[in-house]
């Protein structure tokens, strides 16, 4: 199934606490940005991708597409505060695809199995979000004392891509700017409409490069895929 992608890219990475965007930092030599804009670029079925950037990094950024030959770029929004800001501005700018999928900019390690299988669900159903068991046990908590031990079956954590038939999850976006409601991510945008949304098992190397030991995580990957 045919789709365009959005990358939400517009953040700042504060929780990584390096001197600039997360996204520009390099692994084995290379930004991370640009991992995860190689798997789009070499998967036949992607028709595009969108790049939410903020404004004072769009030059470093188009530089550093041009220098990897990028060519499915297809244009750059200007992100916002938010990422469902970014988001917003991404998919408004991305024409009018049968297929849209929303992927991190900074989760290089998708597979691009798991995208084939996003993009169909989504066609066929609406939507599709990526997701792997929960592996660790879960608790709750209030004031450090545990209250309760929550059942791990039916437990997923979420990823992206998050796969949407377009209109669908455009019609969710307006919704949720009218009613001011801020969603975590796309999905629940979707879930509160009422449209089912299915889930599609990743893998647990689709990690999101978030504090300094996700680097530690992602080069071992990197190094497992030399093998
Ligand atoms: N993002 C964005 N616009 C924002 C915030 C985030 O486009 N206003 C993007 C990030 O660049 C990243 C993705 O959304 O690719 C996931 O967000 P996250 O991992 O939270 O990145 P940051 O917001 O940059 O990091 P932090 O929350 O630690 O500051
Ligand atoms: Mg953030």
């Amino acid at each position: 199934m045919k789709y365009t992608v959005v990358l939400p890219a517009a953040g700042s990475g504060k929780r990584m606490k390096a001197d600039r965007n997360k996204l520009l930092l390099e692994l084995s030599g290379k930004p991370i940005f640009i991992y995860t804009l190689e798997v789009f670029e070499q998967d036949l079925d992607c028709e595009g991708i969108w790049l939410a950037v903020k404004g004072d990094e769009r030059e470093l950024i188009e530089q550093y597409v041009e220098r990897y030959g990028i060519k499915k770029v297809k244009g750059y929004a200007t992100g916002g505060a938010e990422r469902q800001d970014s988001v917003r501005a991404g998919l408004e700018m991305a024409g009018q695809p049968e297929i849209v999928l929303v992927h991190d900019a900074a989760r290089p390690f998708i597979s691009p199995e798991v995208i084939r299988e996003l993009a169909e669900r989504a066609h066929e159903s609406g939507a599709a979000i990526a997701g792997v068991p929960v592996k660790d046990t879960i608790k709750k908590a209030r004031e450090g004392v545990i209250t309760e031990t929550v059942d791990r079956e039916g437990l997923w954590m979420i990823q992206t891509p998050q796969a949407f038939r377009y209109e669908l999850l455009m019609e969710a976006a307006q919704r949720a700017k009218d009613d001011g409601f801020l969603g975590t991510d796309e999905a629940m945008l979707v879930e509160r409409m009422g449209h089912p949304v299915k889930i599609v098992e990743s893998t647990y190397e689709n990690v999101k490069m978030t504090t300094p030991d996700d680097l530690i995580y992602g080069k071992a990957i990197l190094a497992s895929r030399l093998q």
